[in-house]
Order: C-alpha cells, then sequence, then structure tokens
C-alpha cells in the first residue's frame, strides 16, 4: 500500500508535531508544581561523599582490572526513586499529566520530603496504594473499564485468593506503563503459563497470540471495507448499508483493548468474529467483488495501476 503509507506517516508527523508542542507548552506549566517532580527530577543516584567515594573504589577496581561501575555502589532507594522519574517522563502518564502522587498519594503541595511522603507507604507493605493486590483498585480509577473487565478474570480472582497471578503492573511494568506488543509478551506470559509452573493453563500464551493475530485480522477486513465504500461511493452506489456494517465492525475493534482484560479469551475471540463478519458484511454490501486480505496483491495492484497509467499518460503526450 504504498499510497497509505504515505498518507499514514504525514499524519504521525503532523501528530507527533502537536505531541511535541503540547508536551513543551503544556507539561512544564502545568506540572511545574508538583512537588514529587521538582525534588524527584533533582535526585542523584549518589551523595557527594559516596561519588567521591565511588570513584575511588572505582578507580581502584579498574586498576585490578574489575569491571564495576559507579553502580554497584548505588543507594539502592534513591537510585530507585531516580530512575523510575526518569521512565516516568517517557511515559504516556506524563503527557498526560498523571503525576507520582496520584498512583502513591502523598503531598505534592509540600517541599519537604517528610511532608511530602506522608501517607506513602513502601511497595511490600499491604496498606500501600502500589502493594500489587492493590494495584488494581489504584489504576482502576482512571481506567475504569479495564479494571470493570480485569474483575471477572481468573487473574484476578487468583490474585484477590492470595495466589500468584498478574496484576495490572505486571504486565504494563513501572513506570514506562506501556502497551505490550504481541510479540513483547509471550515471554512474560510464559513465566507463569509454563508446563512446569502448573500455576495456570500452560497454551494460553498461544492463545493469546493467536486471538491477537486475529485482532488484526479485523483491522484488515476494515481497512478493505473502508475501502470498498469509497470505490463504491466514487461510482456514486448508495453505501448507507455498508456504513452502518463498517460502524459494528469498527465499534467492535475500539472495544477490543478492554475486553482483552477479561481474559476470557474463547468470548474474546467470538467477539472478534462477528466484527470479522459485519467488516466482509459491508464489503458485500458495496456489490463489488470481495478483495481478499492474504494476497499480497491488492495494495500493490493499486498502486502500480496507478503507475501505469500515469506512464500510459505521460507516453501518449
Ligand atoms: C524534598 C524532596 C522530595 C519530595 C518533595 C518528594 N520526595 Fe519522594 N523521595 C525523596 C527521596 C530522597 C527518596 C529516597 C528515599 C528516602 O530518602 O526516603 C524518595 C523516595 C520516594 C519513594 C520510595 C518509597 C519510600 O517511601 O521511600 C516514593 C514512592 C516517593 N518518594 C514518592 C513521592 C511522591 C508521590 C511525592 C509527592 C507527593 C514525593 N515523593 C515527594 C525525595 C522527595
Ligand atoms: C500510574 C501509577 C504510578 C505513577 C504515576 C508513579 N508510580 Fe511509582 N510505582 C507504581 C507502582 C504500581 C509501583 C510498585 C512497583 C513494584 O511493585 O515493583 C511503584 C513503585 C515505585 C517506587 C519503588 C518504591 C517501593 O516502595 O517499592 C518508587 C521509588 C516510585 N514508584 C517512585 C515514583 C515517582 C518518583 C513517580 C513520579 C515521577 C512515580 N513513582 C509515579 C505506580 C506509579
Ligand atoms: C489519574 C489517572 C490515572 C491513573 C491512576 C492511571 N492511569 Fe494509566 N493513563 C491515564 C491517562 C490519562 C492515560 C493516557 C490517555 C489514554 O491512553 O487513555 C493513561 C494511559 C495508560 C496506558 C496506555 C499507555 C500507552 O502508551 O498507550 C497504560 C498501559 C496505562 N495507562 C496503565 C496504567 C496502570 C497499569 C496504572 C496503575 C499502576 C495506571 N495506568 C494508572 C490515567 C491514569
Ligand atoms: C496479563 C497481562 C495484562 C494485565 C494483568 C493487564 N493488562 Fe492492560 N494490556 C495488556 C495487553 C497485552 C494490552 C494490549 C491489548 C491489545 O492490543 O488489544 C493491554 C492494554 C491496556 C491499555 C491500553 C488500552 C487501549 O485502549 O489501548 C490500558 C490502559 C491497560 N491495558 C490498563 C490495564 C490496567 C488498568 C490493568 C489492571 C486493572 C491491566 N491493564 C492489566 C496486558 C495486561
Ligand atoms: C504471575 C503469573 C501469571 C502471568 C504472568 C500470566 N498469567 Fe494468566 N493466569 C495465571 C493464573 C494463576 C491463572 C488462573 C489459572 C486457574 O484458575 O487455574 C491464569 C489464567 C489465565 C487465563 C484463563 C485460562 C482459563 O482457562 O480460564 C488466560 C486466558 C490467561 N491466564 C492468559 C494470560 C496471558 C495472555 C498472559 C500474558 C499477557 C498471562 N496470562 C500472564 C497466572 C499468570
Amino acid at each position: 500500500m504504498k499510497k497509505g503509507d504515505v498518507m499514514i506517516s504525514k499524519k504521525t508527523i503532523v501528530l507527533a508535531g502537536f505531541i511535541l508542542l503540547f508536551a513543551s507548552l503544556v507539561i512544564p506549566g502545568v506540572l511545574a508544581d508538583n512537588s514529587c517532580l521538582n525534588c524527584h527530577e533533582k535526585l542523584s543516584a549518589f551523595s557527594e561523599k559516596e561519588k567521591e567515594l565511588n570513584e575511588v573504589v572505582r578507580i581502584k577496581h579498574l586498576a585490578r582490572d574489575i569491571p564495576c561501575s559507579l553502580e554497584c555502589h548505588a543507594t539502592t532507594l534513591n537510585k530507585i526513586a531516580k530512575s523510575n522519574y526518569e521512565q516516568w517522563t517517557k511515559s504516556k502518564h506524563a503527557l498526560f499529566s498523571v503525576t507520582c502522587d496520584k498512583c502513591h498519594g502523598g503531598d505534592p503541595d509540600s517541599d519537604i520530603k517528610e511532608n511530602a511522603h506522608i501517607g506513602i507507604a513502601r511497595s511490600s507493605e499491604s496498606n500501600s496504594t502500589v502493594f500489587f493486590r492493590n494495584v488494581p483498585e489504584t489504576c482502576g480509577k482512571c481506567h475504569t473499564n479495564e479494571l470493570k473487565e480485569f474483575k471477572n478474570s481468573a487473574h484476578y480472582q487468583k490474585l484477590k485468593a492470595l495466589k500468584q497471578a498478574p496484576t495490572c503492573d505486571t504486565c504494563h511494568q513501572p513506570h514506562g506503563f506501556k502497551v505490550l506488543n504481541v510479540s513483547d509478551f509471550h515471554d512474560l506470559c510464559s513465566n507463569c503459563h509454563n508446563p512446569d509452573m502448573r500455576v495456570a493453563p500452560s497454551d494460553a500464551p498461544d492463545k493469546a497470540i493467536t486471538a491477537l493475530e486475529n485482532a488484526q485480522k479485523l483491522k484488515d477486513e476494515i481497512k478493505l471495507a473502508d475501502n470498498a465504500i469509497k470505490q463504491a461511493k466514487q461510482q456514486g452506489k448508495d453505501v448507507s448499508l455498508a456504513q452502518k456494517d463498517l460502524d459494528t465492525a469498527a465499534s467492535i475493534r475500539d472495544s477490543l483493548p478492554v475486553l482483552w482484560h477479561g481474559f476470557n479469551l474463547p468470548h474474546f475471540e467470538e467477539v472478534i468474529d462477528s466484527g470479522i463478519k459485519s467488516a466482509q458484511q459491508a464489503q458485500l454490501d458495496t456489490g463489488l467483488p470481495l478483495a481478499k486480505p492474504s494476497t499480497p496483491g491488492f495494495g500493490t495492484v493499486l498502486s502500480l495501476t496507478g503507475i501505469i497509467a500515469i506512464f500510459l499518460l505521460l507516453r501518449r503526450r
């Protein structure tokens, strides 16, 4: 799809531009008065004294050919606090002003550490907002739909039964909180879903990948339907029925990331299948011949036809 690619990359550039503008204009203003950020930004993994000491030790190590960086003598918590800050700055949460206090609590108006930290408990303590069993509710304050689905899942039930199971940040690691790709998460699921552990069905990762691949297939079918409708419109056909079926398919596509968190794969697959059927029905509604998503030709043929047409036109002149 040569033409499509170019359009997408232009859109992406414009979008990226807007995001950068947004980030440079809005974020410093809004976030400047958040004491968690102000202080954690300046944290160093080392005090000046430790830095000197580390330098001495490091040089001694190097002299004896022992590989060692400053890191092996880091003050652990300071370092964690600093690196969490850095990961957070690159996350979407930073972009949307989801500051430290939104998940950890504390007082973001106080510049004194002891006061700012009031109410903050370590993640190992069961009353902490970021204790692993409390994480779903902490995230669910904003991600209400994901939490609702997650509560229906076998994962949530095991978690509440005090068994080993993933919580939100097992899959969306702090503090990048990214959405994983299919390729990333097979290994992650296999930590528990493997024949040796016996805590969970071992075929779940493969099934999950198949499901997400089908979700991709739905997206492809939607593109085809969209193209078919555009074509039919140009030919002056009535596309209202096709558009309705396409809308159904698109709303199913948009519901999938949330629905996924129920970890009910048979149901997830059913919903995807119904979406694919709607998208294919939309193509049928246009009265145009069905395009096959699996043949690499469609986009290529389109652009090739275009190139040949231009070539012929030029030769005529
Ligand atoms: C004046 C500096 C300062 C401010 C303000 C501050 N912190 Fe910290 N924070 C630190 C330092 C230094 C550490 C490293 C551990 C320590 O010394 O307590 C830390 C550690 C932490 C930890 C690790 C757990 C713990 O209790 O040690 C969390 C979580 C944390 N800060 C969150 C926050 C949040 C949320 C805010 C805002 C409400 C905030 N901090 C405000 C300096 C600060
Ligand atoms: C979207 C929610 C969220 C935000 C925003 C967030 N954190 Fe966290 N943070 C967590 C979770 C969840 C954990 C627990 C991770 C774990 O169990 O390994 C955590 C753990 C930590 C820890 C380790 C301390 C401990 O008790 O184990 C530090 C330090 C920390 N966060 C600092 C920060 C700072 C500084 C910011 C802001 C720059 C921040 N966090 C923003 C959710 C968040
Ligand atoms: C105070 C509200 C708030 C809290 C609490 C919160 N989030 Fe978010 N989260 C947002 C907003 C706003 C966005 C960006 C807009 C969007 O994608 O919906 C976002 C985006 C995300 C994304 C998508 C990131 C991307 O790159 O597309 C993930 C994943 C995520 N959050 C996970 C979590 C997890 C896990 C927790 C709990 C540890 C959490 N969030 C807590 C508000 C919050
Ligand atoms: C077992 C792993 C796992 C757990 C647990 C998990 N997620 Fe996700 N999450 C994913 C994957 C994988 C995706 C991407 C799904 C997709 O592309 O359809 C995702 C997507 C998301 C998104 C992006 C949704 C969007 O509209 O693009 C958010 C936000 C999110 N998760 C929040 C959460 C919250 C909040 C929790 C806890 C209540 C949670 N996740 C628990 C794996 C997990
Ligand atoms: C920390 C361990 C852990 C991780 C990581 C994990 N799971 Fe699970 N999973 C479980 C447990 C425990 C169960 C419940 C098994 C039971 O009830 O017998 C479960 C159940 C499931 C089920 C329901 C199976 C059924 O037959 O009802 C699915 C689907 C699933 N997990 C998918 C995933 C996927 C996909 C990932 C990775 C994105 C993942 N899990 C990561 C522990 C984990």
